[in-house]
């Protein structure tokens, strides 16, 4: 099964009106390469101007409430982030796993959630360094993927993001044998969840990709596009990330 390259931005808790400038470059690359699919996660207050100013690339949310409303101080839900021009959102990201100390039941919660609401939605999951050192990637991993993945899901709607925790902002990467071989295990672990849909969803690899590593680890398989942070913030980084992946 052929599926169209994804090459997801997350600005975390960066970003301002005057930064919304970088869309505009980041949108006629993402024009230029049709092949690619070009989406960029921003903070809420910037999803409302953001959708406005480049309707042509899916922006979205970079976390979502998993309730539809409520009684839930300085929350934002699906909802919410939809009527402003969100088309997705990530959850189960592993700064809010520990910040916020997030479980993959909440990213479970947050995926449906998301999905009630007719947004698309990238889920992360990955392994903490210790993990890692310990050999517990594959298993760490796996259990995340069971706990988190919607029995509904499919490409059609859902992108799995395999994020090792220690990769992310570090600029360091695995190797591309460890990243192909999560995203095999994740893919297997997909495909025992919900059937043939697997083969439909698309797995990003997200950390400390740039325009220079993109082009290896993209071509790697079932390595189905990037979610990028740092390098995401600026035009200048993030269209040869989206050039590497028209290449691929
Ligand atoms: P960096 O690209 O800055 O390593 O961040 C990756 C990430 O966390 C994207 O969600």
């Amino acid at each position: 099964m052929t599926r169209r390259k994804l090459v997801a931005g997350n600005w975390k808790m960066n970003g301002s009106l005057a930064a919304l400038g970088e869309l505009d470059a980041i949108v006629a690359a993402a024009d230029a390469a049709p092949g690619v699919d070009v989406a960029v996660a921003v903070p809420a207050t910037l999803i409302g101007p953001a959708a406005a100013r480049v309707p042509g690339v899916a922006i979205g949310a970079e976390d979502v409430h998993e309730r539809d409303a409520g009684a839930h101080t300085g929350c934002i839900s699906a909802a919410m982030v939809a009527e402003v021009g969100a088309s997705f959102t990530i959850v189960g990201h592993s700064e809010r796993r520990a910040d916020q100390g997030e479980t993959s039941q909440d990213a479970w919660a947050k995926a449906a959630a998301a999905h009630r609401q007719g947004l698309n939605v990238i889920l992360c999951c990955g392994e903490t360094e210790a993990e890692r050192n310990a050999g517990r990637a594959e298993r760490v991993v796996q259990a995340q993927i069971e706990k988190s993945v919607p029995d509904n899901a499919d490409g059609s709607w859902f992108t799995l993001a395999y994020e090792p925790r220690w990769a992310i902002g570090t600029g360091r990467t695995p190797t591309l044998e460890e990243i192909g071989s999560i995203h095999a295990i994740a893919r297997a672990k997909l495909r025992m969840l919900i059937g043939d849909a697997a083969d439909g969803v698309r797995i990003l690899y997200g950390g400390s990709v740039t325009g220079e590593n993109a082009a290896t680890i993209l071509a790697v398989d079932d390595v189905d596009g990037a979610l990028v942070g740092g390098a995401s913030l600026t035009a200048a980084k993030f269209v040869p990330i989206i050039e590497a992946a028209a290449g691929v």
